[in-house]
């Protein structure tokens, strides 16, 4: 079994970010074929991983349904299963140590549930053959609700460092207790620091008040900023950026 990693949080709090960093880390720091599964329907983390997407499952998807439909022969007599099992290594995307999956949007209207779930089996299925699975998620509450976050090793939810975005992360955490997913460890990450945050008690006050084990912060880092600003992969960071050198400490303590 390997080790999956997903993230949680209010939009723009740096989910997408962290979860690019964490794969450089596991591919510089780990043994073992990395995963990265980008499940936001808005997805980018191919730019902050600086990888083309020439696949994703939800293009994929149409034609799924419509071999779920039909009656006809498939091609070369295959199985549903195996007919799944193809087009999911189809949308398999090779990058320089790591793979990287992409859902994309479902094409066109409808209800995807039959063909979702049958995807769903396949990418836990896909997930097993790899040492770590990184999946960046969507902002808000829903991927917890529909279940994507289901058998996590290690759930970071992300913040920002106010007392409301505090909170907000401290709900999605009750929220995955209630939902009684199978997640191991959720820890909760302040993102995007500022000088101070650290001393500032009434965060601290808030922050040890969620129920929620705190991780800690990841400073701003302009250079973040810049490198967006230029398109540039946020992975390229030179190795001593803060924001970098911070999160690595704190993935050091985190995955075994
Ligand atoms: N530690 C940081 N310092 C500075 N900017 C950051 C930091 N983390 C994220 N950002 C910036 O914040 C914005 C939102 O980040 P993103 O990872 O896309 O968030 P999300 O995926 O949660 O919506 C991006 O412009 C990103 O470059
Ligand atoms: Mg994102």
């Amino acid at each position: 079994m390997g080790f999956s990693i997903a993230v949680a949080g209010k939009g723009g709090t740096g989910k997408t970010s962290l979860c690019g960093l964490t794969i450089r880390y596991l591919t510089e720091n780990k043994r073992g074929a990395v995963l990265a599964v980008d499940a936001d329907a808005n997805s980018n983390l191919n730019e902050v991983l600086g990888v083309k997407v020439h696949a994703t499952v939800g293009a994929l998807r149409e034609t799924s349904l419509a071999a779920v439909k039909s009656t006809a022969p498939r091609p070369g007599g295959m199985s549903m299963e195996q007919l799944f099992d193809y087009q999911i290594q189809q949308a398999i995307i090779e990058a320089k140590g790591f793979d990287l999956l992409v859902m994309g949007r479902p094409e066109g209207a409808g209800c995807y549930c039959a063909a979702n779930n049958i995807i769903r089996k396949y990418m836990d299925k896909l997930a097993d053959t790899y040492r770590y699975t990184v999946m960046d998620n969507e902002a808000g509450l829903e991927h917890l609700s529909r279940r994507t976050t289901q058998d996590t090793d290690l759930l970071l939810i992300i913040s920002d460092p106010t007392v409301r975005g505090v909170m907000t992360g401290g709900r999605i955490g009750e929220l995955v207790k209630e939902l009684d997913l199978n997640v191991k460890r959720t820890v909760l990450i302040v993102n995007r620091a500022l000088n101070g945050n650290s001393e500032d008690k009434t965060l601290l006050k808030v922050i040890e008040q969620q129920g929620v084990e705190f991780a800690g912060f990841v400073p701003s880092d302009e250079l973040i900023f810049e490198y967006d600003l230029s398109g540039r992969p946020l992975v390229q960071l030179p190795r001593d950026s803060k924001a970098l050198t911070r999160f690595y400490a704190m993935l050091d303590t985190l995955i075994a």
